[in-house]
């Protein structure tokens, strides 16, 4: 399988906000409310993306996604200043339900570690995870991810639910990946990488959201 990634462009908003809505439709049921997810999820999430990528992107945003096959396949979303002292934050991650288990979210990582290598020395990045996603924690768990701080998060639909921060040390997860000879070349926009389908070779070793 080959997994191309690159940086998001204004007209992958649709896509990316398609993706998004069905991503949250199979991971958060129980967790946001059914009305909203099976209502108005699809059309926040467009007027999100359009936001980000097309009529207000902050300077800070890293948007990559990957492509297979022509299609997308996931996305990874990066704010390098999201909070002081804590480094970049990860803020969404996201696979098409199909494509998961193939290292498309590892490529999303990797891109995303060089995206912001190109931007400046980062030792470590955080994200915030559902509580309830147990699936998403066992797999930063996997990577290298520690859990930390827990918190009460109020969502679009005004349901609350718990999420915990997790933080991984960026200079541990170079060096495992280096070892293994996959980290792309840290070109800032974009690169193609090998995913580690069944015709990918040995399996990638990990480092997440
Ligand atoms: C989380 C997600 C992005 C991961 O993407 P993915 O393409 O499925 O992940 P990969 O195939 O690259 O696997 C990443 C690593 O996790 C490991 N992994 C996969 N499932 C696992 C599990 N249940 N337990 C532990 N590790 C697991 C993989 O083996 C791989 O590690 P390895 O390279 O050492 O083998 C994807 O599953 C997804 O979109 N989930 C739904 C949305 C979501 O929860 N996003 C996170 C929000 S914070």
């Amino acid at each position: 399988m080959n997994i191309e990634v690159r940086c998001a462009e204004p007209s992958d908003a649709r896509a990316i906000a398609e993706l998004h809505a069905a991503s949250w439709r199979n991971t958060y049921r129980g967790v946001f409310s059914e009305t909203y997810l099976d209502g108005d999820v699809q059309e926040e999430r467009q007027r999100h993306w359009l936001q980000c990528l097309m009529l207000d992107p902050r300077q800070d945003q890293g948007v990559l996604v990957a492509m297979v096959e022509g299609e997308l396949a996931g996305f990874i979303c990066i704010y390098l200043d999201a909070e002081p002292g804590w480094g970049p934050l990860l803020d969404n991650l996201h696979v098409r339900s199909d494509c998961r288990g193939r290292g498309i979210g590892q490529c999303l990582i990797q891109a995303g570690i060089a995206w912001m290598r190109a931007r400046g020395s980062f030792d470590r990045w955080y994200l915030w995870v559902v509580e309830a996603n147990a699936p998403a924690r066992r797999i930063y768990e996997h990577l290298g991810w520690a859990p930390g701080e827990r918190t009460i998060h109020v969502a679009a639909d005004g349901t609350e639910f718990a999420v915990l921060r997790y933080t991984q040390r960026l200079a541990e997860f170079c060096c495992k990946v280096e070892d293994r000879s996959v980290l792309p070349s840290p070109k800032p926009q974009s690169g193609s990488f090998s995913g580690k389908g069944p015709d990918a070779g040995p399996g990638l070793a990990a480092p997440g959201a």
